[in-house]
């Protein structure tokens, strides 16, 4: 494994958030030792499901939120959002290969406006897309889910896909995290973190709980015997 366990970075999805003192629920989840705030952005047209954009980010940057947020774009056309994204104060813009047309184009422009930028492969999506952008890549994001929902099943086929692309990212040696997102609990946090990831999106199973440095405290354990 090539990751240093004190790289490990916790995201909470904020889909599974408490939308309507949205601000709030961020920064208690902060300050209960999260390190990313994820941010899925979902279109009812790439994915079946509509959720928050642009404004959203904005008003969180507004009310002080300094954290790096991590745009998961399931979006398509995405160059538009990539753009608004960069104002709103994104950290992070990934989003899925499959839905741009100009994979590479997409990628520098988010690097062109100073964030950091990457690919989410859905369970089912080939890794070729990696083959010609892998230096524009900041993140690389493999879904254990389909995308669209929260509160779905980690699949696991997902672990043998994460040990090639951890294989693929040590032999390039750039310094891309891999983060996986869907279904991550603290119980299966660390085989996840054994097949080479070290970022770890997940919603339901912090949110969904009323103490969530208990849940976080708990992952960062069992990351610790990794
Ligand atoms: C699904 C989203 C995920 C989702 C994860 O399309 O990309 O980020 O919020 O939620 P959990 O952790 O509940 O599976
Ligand atoms: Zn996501």
């Amino acid at each position: 494994m090539a990751n240093l366990k004190t790289d490990f970075q916790i995201a909470p999805s904020i889909l599974a958030a408490n939308f309507a003192c949205l601000g709030e629920d961020v920064s208690k989840v902060l300050d209960a030792g999260a390190d990313i705030v994820h941010f899925d952005v979902m279109d009812n047209h790439y994915v079946p499901n509509l959720t928050i954009g642009p404004m959203v980010c904005k008003a969180l940057r507004n009310h002080g939120i300094t954290a790096p947020i991590d745009v998961h774009l399931m979006v398509t056309p995405v160059d538009h959002m990539i753009t608004e994204f960069i104002d709103a104060g994104a950290t992070y813009i990934t989003f899925h290969p499959e839905a741009s047309d100009h994979i590479d184009r997409s990628l520098q422009l988010i690097k062109d406006g100073g964030c950091k930028a990457g690919l989410v492969f859905n369970p089912a999506t080939p890794l070729h897309y990696l083959d010609h952008v892998l230096d524009k890549m900041d993140m690389l994001l493999l879904m254990s889910v389909n995308p669209g929902f929260g509160g779905q099943k980690f699949i696991k086929g997902t672990l043998d896909k994460l040990r090639q692309v951890r294989q693929i990212i040590d032999e390039s040696g750039l310094p891309i995290r891999l983060e996986v997102d869907g279904g991550v609990t603290s119980d299966n946090i660390k085989e996840i973190a054994q097949a080479g990831a070290d970022t770890f999106v997940s919603g339901s199973a912090i949110f969904g709980k009323p103490n969530y440095k208990k849940v976080i405290d708990e992952m960062r354990a069992a990351l610790a015997t990794v």
